[in-house]
Parts: structure tokens; C-alpha cells; sequence
């Protein structure tokens, strides 16, 4: 009788944005007239830039000659990528190898699949709200402990966190923890950390030989000073530190895939019998077994943002994300609501009504007014009370959203 990974029944329902889009295509089902605005889960509207499709086009061509044609790829990404990557890094003072970079096909996958490395005893760490898949992925490696329904809370996960009490500052756990996740910009409250607080983690990291999963997918959203693009401008973090990145949000590659995660060869873990092991080793190993590499096409394509005309475009685009931003976070505000984020990140976190859950909220908003976005809730136990939108629709509908909402009967 074939057994299953029991862990997979500890996880609640469905992942939580398949959660969202089933409600989402019931009610559309139901009600096929109603013009849906989904502002629910962070997938970018604006087309590829014409320098991303001209370097693919050309890929393309290639593939069809004898001369140029290309197989199985390095596992960790061509040298042509990972060595603009080295070369944006060294453009804020930090020094990576290329060696230490590993192309990927999504930060999402990276996020998920670095558990691997892990002992499974290790004490996880995660913010409160958070990106649900650095908790799942480590529910179903086993790590988490049973759920308890009262709490919302995993039983071995160390929850910190972040809301409005506390200015979405997490504070430094209380006992000690072994991996940290940390997202920022945030996902989902689009607020940020400044470098002497982001400090305080490496720090902490140092003192307890822990690690810091820093997960900055969001970072070409920042428009403030003081906000770390990378965690590699703290000192020291290159020792304590993954991060991973995204060309996702960065150049609207939610379809086309493409991410790095960066794994600085001094960053160490250790075996059962105190020896230090580099993780980056570990994650090589990982990633020539489980992963073939992204396509030279996609990576060619990667490639080209990092060209003048490239960066302009992508800047364009991210421009228009963050005037969205402003537009909800405005609209929201005359709405009477209070908001959060949405300045260095395309993320807005308000909070919903008083008296109302957050998904009771998202059913008001979809059956009432036909705006989708994604309960608080759903991002952890401090989310309750909470809703997201994103600022990666269109203009037009992202008014067309803040109109509606204003109308909505509270
Ligand atoms: C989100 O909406 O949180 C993101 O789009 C999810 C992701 O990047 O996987």
C-alpha cells in the first residue's frame, strides 16, 4: 500500500490565492455580467519591454541554427546573465561572485525548494502576516507541528508580528530560532524595514549561527533613502544571508519566469557533529539534481534588462505600478479608510471595517462592488482585520476600483 507524505494533510485548504480564485470564477460564473476588477494576486498587466522581446526574438533565432543552437544549460544560469547580476549588485557597493549566483525560474520555487538544505528540526521563523509559501513549504517537510485551530497557528513555527501596533517592525524573536524569513519590501503589507533595523537581524543571526532567508522580490519598488535594497548592504549579512530575487514584479516576468537566488559562499550551516558546511554547496548540489536550468532564451531575455534601454523601459513600468499605488492609497484615504504601503512597494494594506473579518470584507467587496483582493487572513493570524490590494492592474480599472469602493455602503 503506497504511503503519502502525511505533512501535506497538515496544510489548511488550498493554497491561499487558488482559494481566492475559486471564489473569484464562482461568483463570475453566477453572475456573468458583472465586470470583475481583480486586484487580488500580484500579477503584473504591462507587457514585456521591447528590449526584453527584441533579446528573446533573437534567442529564438539562434536556436534555429546549427551553429547556435543550445541544449541543457548550465544548472545555475549562463555566465552572461549571472555576471550582470554580480555587476547591478556591485552598482550598491556589494561584492558576489558569480559563483554565488543561481538563475532560477522563480523566487517562488527557490523560496520553497531551499527547505531542502534544512535539518528538519530546525526552528522556523516567520513574520506575521507573510508570503504563504514559506510556511507551507515548511508544513509539508515536516517542520511545523501540528495546526491549532484557535490560535491559526502552527505549533513549532515562531510567529513575530507585524502590524500596525508595531508599525509592521517585527521584533527580534524571544527564544532562539534557526531559519528566518524575511520579506522586504513586504509582501503583503508593502511596508519596509530602514538598514539599522534590518541590522538588528543580522546581528541576532550572528549571535545564534541562524540563518536569514531574505526574500527581496519587491526591491525595485523602493523610492525612499534608507531602504536596503539588498541585505547585503547590512554588514556582515553575506555571512548569515540567501536572498532571492525576481525579474517577476521587476520586468513583468510572471509568465515568462525567470528569478536568482544569491547564496554567498561564507553563509554556513553546520552537521550534527558541529562541522561547518557552505550552504552554497548544499544549494548547488540541490539545484544540478532537481533543476535543468532556465531556458537561454528566457535568460537572453533576462539578459537585456540590464541594458540601457532596457532599465528605462522596465523604470516606465514600474512608474506606472507605483502611480496605481498612490491612486488606491488616495482613494482609500478619501474612502475613510486607513492605509499602509504602497510607497516603496505595489502592495496597499488597509484595514477592513470595524465589526468585519477580512474575508467577510472580500465578499463584500466581490459581491457588492466587484473588486477582488486578497484577505489578510489568509497571510497569517495577524492579517486578520486586514486586506490587500495590488497596484499591478491597469489604470483605468485601478480608478475604476477606487470609485467603486468609495460607493460601498459600510
Ligand atoms: C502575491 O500576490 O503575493 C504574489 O503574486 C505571489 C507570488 O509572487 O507568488
Amino acid at each position: 500500500m503506497i504511503k503519502i507524505n502525511e505533512n501535506f494533510l497538515n496544510l489548511q485548504e488550498s493554497y491561499l490565492f487558488s482559494t481566492v480564485a475559486k471564489k473569484v470564477s464562482e461568483f463570475s460564473l453566477k453572475n456573468p455580467d458583472k465586470k470583475i476588477i481583480k486586484l487580488g494576486i500580484g500579477d503584473v498587466t504591462r507587457p514585456i519591454v521591447p528590449a526584453v522581446i527584441e533579446a528573446m526574438h533573437k534567442a529564438v533565432e539562434e536556436m534555429s541554427t546549427k551553429e547556435n543552437f543550445k541544449g541543457y544549460g548550465p544548472e545555475q544560469g549562463y555566465e552572461f546573465l549571472r555576471k550582470k547580476i554580480v555587476e547591478d549588485y556591485q552598482k550598491r557597493g556589494i561584492d558576489l561572485k558569480i559563483d554565488e549566483i543561481f538563475v532560477s525560474d522563480g523566487a517562488k520555487c527557490d523560496c520553497g525548494n531551499i527547505v531542502d538544505i534544512f535539518d528538519i528540526n530546525n526552528k522556523i521563523a516567520i513574520t506575521d502576516p507573510v508570503y504563504p509559501v514559506y510556511l507551507d513549504t515548511n508544513v509539508m517537510s515536516g517542520r511545523s507541528g501540528k495546526y491549532n485551530e484557535n490560535t491559526g497557528k502552527y505549533e513549532n513555527i515562531v510567529y513575530i508580528p507585524a502590524t500596525a501596533e508595531n508599525n509592521f517592525i517585527p521584533e527580534l524573536p524571544k527564544e532562539r530560532v534557526d531559519v528566518i524569513y524575511l520579506c522586504f519590501p513586504n509582501n503583503p503589507t508593502g511596508t519596509t524595514l530602514s538598514k539599522k533595523e534590518l541590522k538588528k537581524w543580522v546581528e541576532y543571526a550572528k549571535e545564534n549561527k541562524a540563518i536569514i532567508l531574505f526574500d527581496s522580490a519587491y526591491e525595485a519598488f523602493i523610492s525612499e533613502e534608507d531602504v536596503p535594497h539588498s541585505i547585503y548592504e547590512i554588514e556582515g549579512a553575506k555571512e548569515v544571508a540567501i536572498e532571492f530575487r525576481s525579474f517577476s514584479k521587476t520586468a513583468g516576468f510572471t509568465g515568462v519566469r525567470c528569478a536568482y537566488t544569491v547564496v554567498p559562499k561564507d553563509v554556513c550551516g553546520y552537521t550534527s557533529n558541529g562541522e561547518e558546511i557552505s550552504l552554497n554547496k548544499l544549494w548547488n548540489r540541490r539545484q544540478c539534481t532537481k533543476f535543468n536550468g532556465v531556458s537561454y532564451i528566457v535568460q537572453k531575455g533576462a539578459e537585456a534588462v540590464y541594458t540601457e534601454e532596457g532599465q528605462k523601459q522596465i523604470k516606465e513600468n514600474i512608474a506606472y505600478y507605483m502611480e496605481n499605488a498612490k491612486i488606491i492609497r488616495e482613494g482609500l484615504k478619501k474612502a475613510g479608510y486607513t492605509v499602509f504601503g504602497g510607497k516603496n512597494a505595489p502592495y496597499i494594506w488597509l484595514k477592513v471595517p470595524e465589526g468585519l473579518t477580512s474575508w467577510e470584507f472580500f465578499d463584500k467587496l466581490l459581491k457588492e462592488v466587484y473588486v477582488v483582493g486578497t484577505p489578510g487572513v489568509g497571510f497569517g493570524p495577524s492579517g486578520e482585520g486586514y486586506f490587500r490590494l495590488t497596484a499591478f492592474g491597469t489604470k483605468e480599472s485601478t480608478v475604476e476600483a477606487m470609485e467603486r469602493i468609495q460607493k460601498l455602503k459600510i
